[in-house]
């Protein structure tokens, strides 16, 4: 089930997000699933700036992100271990250790893959965040991904390579091929999700999830099964939707 709040821009988007994110974190031992991507970035910056103003304290959160590049150190520039501890982690109070981002760089991916999925079984999630890819996309979950997917590796779309190449220089070549990513399953399991959708490019994915056929074509209309989705988008993402 679908709630769909339309804002105007990004700033309004991020906020919605912020005041589902906030009744969260006050619970007692939140598990947060989060995303990386330019859409939540916005609302990463409302936690941070909440943390400094309002002293709100993640010591008790566990946080498990969707997705990792294969074949990037966790030091690279654009490694999503990079960009969750630059974006959020560095500048609020959770522990390191309540941390989880699977790792890409190792030698054994497979082993990786079954590693991080015995994790999250260990957990439930209360909040998931998720963009979605131009092509129907939530984590690195590619068109063509049983529904019934766990933690897998997945080979990128030409497509989703070419829009993340903004984030490497605008060198596809530069973008890896392969990520391992949490599966369809997993993030159905939450118990609540956001969507985050803002700009022209979004409108189709976001049409897709919402009011296309139930398809693996379009990983993110698994979505519709779940009781709790709320979708937040600005007025560009949801031009195919009100239409
Ligand atoms: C990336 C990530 C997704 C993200 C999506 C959209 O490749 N793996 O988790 O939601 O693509 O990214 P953006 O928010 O930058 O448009």
């Amino acid at each position: 089930m679908f709630n769909i709040i339309i804002k105007e821009n990004y700033a309004q988007v991020s906020s919605e997000a912020f005041r589902i994110m906030r009744e969260t974190i006050r619970k007692e031992n939140p598990v947060l699933g989060l995303a990386t991507g330019s859409s939540p970035i916005g609302l990463y910056k409302k936690m941070i700036a909440d943390h400094n103003t309002n002293g709100t304290s993640y010591k008790n959160v566990t946080t498990f992100n969707l997705d990792e590049y294969i074949g990037l150190p966790k030091n690279h520039d654009q490694s999503y271990w990079t960009f969750m501890h630059e974006n959020l982690f560095d500048n609020i109070n959770v522990k390191e250790e309540n941390i989880h981002i699977p790792e890409g760089d190792v030698e054994d991916e497979e082993a990786e893959c079954q590693k991080y999925e015995e994790l999250l079984n260990q957990y439930e999630i209360d909040l998931q965040i998720l963009g979605i890819g131009t092509d129907g996309h939530i984590g690195f979950n590619e068109p063509g991904t049983p529904f019934d997917s766990v933690t897998h590796i997945a080979e990128l779309e030409e497509q989703t390579r070419t829009d993340n190449a903004r984030f490497f220089d605008d060198d596809i070549e530069a973008v890896p091929t392969h990520a391992i990513t949490m599966g369809l399953v997993s993030i159905m399991r939450a118990k609540k999700i956001i969507v985050i959708a803002t700009g022209e490019n979004k409108a189709d994915a976001v049409y897709g999830m919402i009011k296309g056929e139930k398809s693996v074509d379009c990983p993110a209309s698994i979505l519709q099964d779940h009781p709790d989705v709320t979708v937040i988008l600005d007025t560009k993402a949801a031009s195919k939707v009100e239409a």
